[in-house]
């Protein structure tokens, strides 16, 4: 593989759907190469900042840069994975799916095999590579839909909550899965998840959002504990805190605006930030 990651700016970002304000006054830079996890209550703004990346949304200010160049709407250097598999064609085989992307853009017939070989192998799906969308596991279309985003060899990959849909086994494995291919892709990652976990299995940053209207950037937390990462060391655990009490606090301002909290940060915030259920209800003997 050839290509390192290109930067991403993210400057002074407003985003409005009509009269509704989704996000204000984002600021990000993000390097080449980087992986950053993008994290935040439901609902707060995450998919739209990173659909503004991506070029799907435009902003009513600021900008979005990639390499330099302002975006200005979709580009194939710039892959998206989504959280529902079903971005891929059932009508078209694994092979197929990984294939559309070169052959719309003309790449000759030969170049594209080795390429779609490649990532197929990369994502560990060569054995799959004849089955339709249909016949595949959650874990294995992610894989397909990865495998098809990266063909295109894209600078920038952005991920929105791809491994929410998959159980929790399947989820480790991917996520092991998915630091190999960054580190052997080199390229830039924005991946959105409210799980704190993942974020801090994979971000070599991670950004908290405040809740929306108006969401913000909130804090960022540099994250270079050594890869693989484990959740269970004092170090990870740490952050892990800090996380959960960060986001926690956001958590609670949206569910106090739906009215569904009474006010205080209480054991459904934390939850929702991420505390296990049975460490409530010790503390709170
Ligand atoms: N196309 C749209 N039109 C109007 N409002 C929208 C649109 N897209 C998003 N919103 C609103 O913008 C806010 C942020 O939505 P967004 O989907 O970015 O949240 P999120 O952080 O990705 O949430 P989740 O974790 O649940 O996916 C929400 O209040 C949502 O209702
Ligand atoms: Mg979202």
């Amino acid at each position: 593989m050839n290509r390192s990651g290109s930067p991403v700016s993210v400057r002074d970002v407003d985003i409005r759907f009509d009269d509704f304000v989704a996000v204000r006054q984002a600021n990000l830079d993000i390097a080449g190469g980087e992986f950053v996890c993008l994290l935040g209550p439901s609902g707060c703004g995450k998919s739209t900042l990173l659909n503004a990346i991506a070029g799907f949304v435009k902003p009513v200010g600021g900008e979005v840069t990639c390499a330099g160049a302002r975006v200005t709407g979709p580009d194939v250097s710039r892959g998206v994975v989504f959280q529902s598999a079903e971005a891929l064609f059932p009508w078209l085989t694994v092979r197929q799916n990984v294939d559309f992307g070169p052959r719309m853009r003309g790449v000759g017939k030969a170049q594209r095999a080795s390429a779609v070989d490649r990532y197929l192998a990369m994502v560990g799906l060569s054995h799959s590579a004849d089955r339709f969308p249909g016949q595949l596991s959650g874990g294995m279309r992610q894989r397909a839909q990865l495998a098809r985003v990266l063909a295109n060899e894209p600078s920038v990959v952005l991920m929105d909550e791809p491994f929410g849909a998959l159980d929790a086994q399947t989820r480790l494995v991917m996520q092991v899965e998915l630091d190999r291919i960054w580190r052997e892709t080199g390229a830039t990652i924005v991946f959105v998840t409210h799980d704190i976990g993942e974020a801090i299995l994979l971000g070599d940053r991670i950004v908290t959002m405040t809740a929306g209207p108006s969401a913000a950037i909130k804090n960022v937390y540099p994250c270079d504990l050594p890869r693989p990462r484990d959740l269970t060391d004092p170090a990870s655990a740490a952050l892990f805190r800090q996380l959960r009490e960060d986001i926690g606090t956001e958590v609670a301002r949206t569910l106090r605006a739906q009215g569904l909290d009474d006010g205080h940060d209480g054991p459904d915030a934390r939850q929702a930030a991420g505390r296990p259920a049975d460490e409530d209800r010790r503390t709170r003997r």
